[in-house]
Parts: C-alpha cells; sequence; structure tokens
C-alpha cells in the first residue's frame, strides 16, 4: 500500500497546531502533535479575541511548523503533501495557516490541500481506530454540537445538531452563574460527582422528531433555577450548587443520548465516535457508550488531544484527499464559513 507523509497546520481558533502523520495500510502514525496553545492572551478578555489570534498565529505558524519537523526527524524533503485548516473558522487564523501552507507549497513544489476543520474532527476516528465508513460521529465542543453520517473522506451528511448553542458554551456559561471557573465543563462535572440530580430541568427538543438539539433555553431554566435558590435560601448553599451542575449535567446528558439513538437508527453504522472538548466528560460519554451498546455497535472516543483542536486530524485528513488525488493549488480560500 501507498505510504505518505502528511505536514499539518491548523489555526482556525485559538491553537496554533503543525504536526507530522505517516498513513501507510490505512493506518495512521503521529510523528508529531505540536499545539502552542493562546489561553493567556485571551484570558483577560474573556473569551477569543480574533484580532489577537490572527497575529499570535502568524507569529507563531512557523516555528510550529519547525517543531513538527524536527519532532518528527524530518526536513520538508521527507514531507509527500502540506494540508492546512482552510477553514470554517475566524478568518484572521485561517488566513495565516493557509498563507503559510502555500509558502511551503510553493517553495517545495509539494502538493496543497484545503482541509474543511469540522472534516478533520470527523475522520480523527479513521486515525485513532481505523473505523470504516459510514460511521456516526457526534462532534460536541464549545462552538459545535453536530452529527454526521461519514461515508467518505469527502462524503458527509448532517444528520442534525444544535439549532442554537453547542453544550460546551452551555457548560462554560452555567458554571460562571454559578461562581465556578473557567472552562466551566470540568469544573460542572466536578463539583457534579457523585451527586444525585434532584432539581427539574427541561429536556429541550425531545418531543420534536430528529436529531436537531437546543442548549439555550437549558442554560436559561438554570439560571431561574438559581435565582430561585438564592431567593429561597438567601444564598448558594454547596450542597445545592452540586445538585444544580449534576442535573444540568444529567439533563445534557438525556438529551444528547436520546438524539444519538435516533441518529443511530438513521444508517447501518459500523461504529459510533465522539469528539470535541464536551466528550471529556465521563458521565455524558457514559450516557453515550451505553447508547452505542443498546444499539450494538462499537463506541470509540478517541484521546482527548485528538478530540479538541489539533493539526494531526488535519494532516490525516489532508492525506485521505492526497491518497484520492484530491489536491489544491494557490488559489485555494480562506473560509469563514463552509458547511461540510
Ligand atoms: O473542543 P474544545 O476543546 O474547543 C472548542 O470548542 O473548539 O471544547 C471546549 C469546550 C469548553 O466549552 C469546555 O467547557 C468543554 O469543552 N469541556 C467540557 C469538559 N471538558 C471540556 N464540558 C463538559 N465536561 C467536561 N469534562
Ligand atoms: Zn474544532
Amino acid at each position: 500500500a501507498q505510504e505518505l507523509t502528511i505536514l499539518g497546520l491548523e489555526s482556525s481558533c485559538d491553537d496554533t497546531g503543525a504536526a507530522v502523520v505517516r498513513m501507510a495500510g490505512g493506518r495512521g502514525d503521529i510523528l508529531s502533535n505540536v499545539v502552542l496553545g493562546q489561553d493567556h492572551l485571551h484570558a483577560a478578555f474573556g473569551g477569543v479575541v480574533p484580532e489577537i489570534a490572527a497575529r499570535a498565529h502568524a507569529e507563531k505558524m512557523d516555528l510550529a511548523v519547525e517543531a513538527a519537523l524536527a519532532q518528527a526527524g524530518l526536513t520538508l524533503k521527507g514531507i509527500d503533501g502540506i494540508a492546512v485548516t482552510a477553514g470554517p473558522g475566524l478568518i484572521g487564523g485561517v488566513l495565516a495557516g493557509v498563507m503559510c501552507a502555500k509558502g511551503l507549497s510553493a517553495a517545495t513544489g509539494k502538493p496543497l490541500i484545503g482541509v474543511n476543520h469540522l472534516a478533520g474532527h470527523a475522520l480523527t476516528p479513521r486515525l485513532t481506530d481505523g473505523l470504516s465508513f459510514p460511521y456516526l460521529m457526534l462532534l460536541v465542543s464549545g462552538g459545535h454540537c453536530l452529527f454526521l453520517q461519514v461515508d467518505g473522506p469527502n462524503d458527509f451528511i448532517r444528520l442534525g445538531g444544535t439549532i442554537d448553542d453547542a453544550p460546551g458554551e452551555a457548560f462554560d456559561k452555567v458554571a460562571r452563574l454559578l461562581g465556578l471557573p473557567q472552562p466551566g465543563g470540568p469544573a460542572v462535572e466536578a463539583c457534579a460527582k457523585g451527586i444525585t440530580p434532584t432539581i427539574r430541568l427541561p429536556r429541550p427538543l425531545l418531543d420534536r422528531p430528529g436529531c436537531d438539539m437546543s442548549f439555550s433555553g437549558l442554560k436559561t431554566a438554570a439560571l431561574r433555577a438559581r435565582d430561585a435558590i438564592v431567593a429561597q435560601h438567601g444564598g448558594l448553599p454547596l450542597a445545592v450548587r452540586a445538585d444544580l451542575c449534576s442535573s444540568f449535567q444529567a439533563a445534557v446528558g438525556d438529551v444528547l443520548a436520546e438524539k444519538s439513538r435516533r441518529a443511530l437508527a438513521m444508517a447501518d453504522f459500523t461504529a459510533f465516535a465522539v469528539a470535541g472538548g464536551v466528550a471529556a466528560n465521563a458521565a455524558l460519554r457514559s450516557a453515550l457508550a451505553n447508547v452505542a451498546k443498546d444499539a450494538g455497535v462499537p463506541f470509540v472516543a478517541p484521546p482527548l488531544a485528538l478530540c479538541t483542536d489539533n493539526a494531526a486530524m488535519i494532516a490525516w485528513a489532508g492525506g485521505e484527499r492526497l491518497a484520492a488525488g484530491d489536491i489544491d493549488d494557490l488559489t485555494l480560500a480562506a473560509r469563514p464559513r463552509w458547511p461540510l
């Protein structure tokens, strides 16, 4: 079988990533996976500032590439293709990565492959577990929440997704209004650990057919519950706060589990895979693993470093396209929006 060594670049949000992945026999070997985070640059602003992110990507991408090649023990001579996230994302950052990749491609004559960031996430279970098509992917992060039927490297069907907030966003906001630190997901999970949920919260859209989801109403309901507790107790007792965290997490889990059950029934899938930061939550993971078990398919959750933003997934997705002879040229555009 053909062996391909791909350099991948990622800069669509607040992580500057460069990685080298070797593909052989339908499997991937991660030779390096460098991620330079920017949390310290954005912390004072309470969110990612696009202009600051773009500048940091432009300043750090060449260093990330140099480190990724060095860690892989390679020079550009040993690379067969250059894959880069061409969208969707914060456009200044995407442009920084695309310009860097075009420069490398122009200078070396190596093929350039523009990768959809969501395709990168969606194809990760092939890199880690060699899944075959079609499989179901649930992508749950701070920015995304969608079900994808993955039929091929460039062949995705969106089965449903959130119509408002992503669950990670809801976890972060609930943590903030309960006085817990950011990122909110891990803080809420830790606070909820071992606590039986007793506070009634809605399970939005379960009465509606299909796999669409909504999390903004759930967040508002948690806010109202907090206000009612504060009015009743003159404060937020720690035990009640823990109950609220547990009840919120249980509601998110019920919604994701029921919608996953429906999505799994929509085709004959080889597996149920999850990715994204929220997939790190142990309670949610076990709820989703149970759904897969009931449906009789394997449950696949890649290691966390490959579930969150990284360049190894971009290298792999680019490699899948290069193997099929599907490449771009220097007219490749950076796209803020790019539905799969
Ligand atoms: O995929 P990710 O690292 O970044 C993007 O959104 O692109 O996901 C980050 C999100 C944050 O909202 C964070 O609160 C959430 O994932 N998260 C969690 C957990 N760990 C991270 N949510 C629930 N439970 C967790 N253990
Ligand atoms: Zn992402």
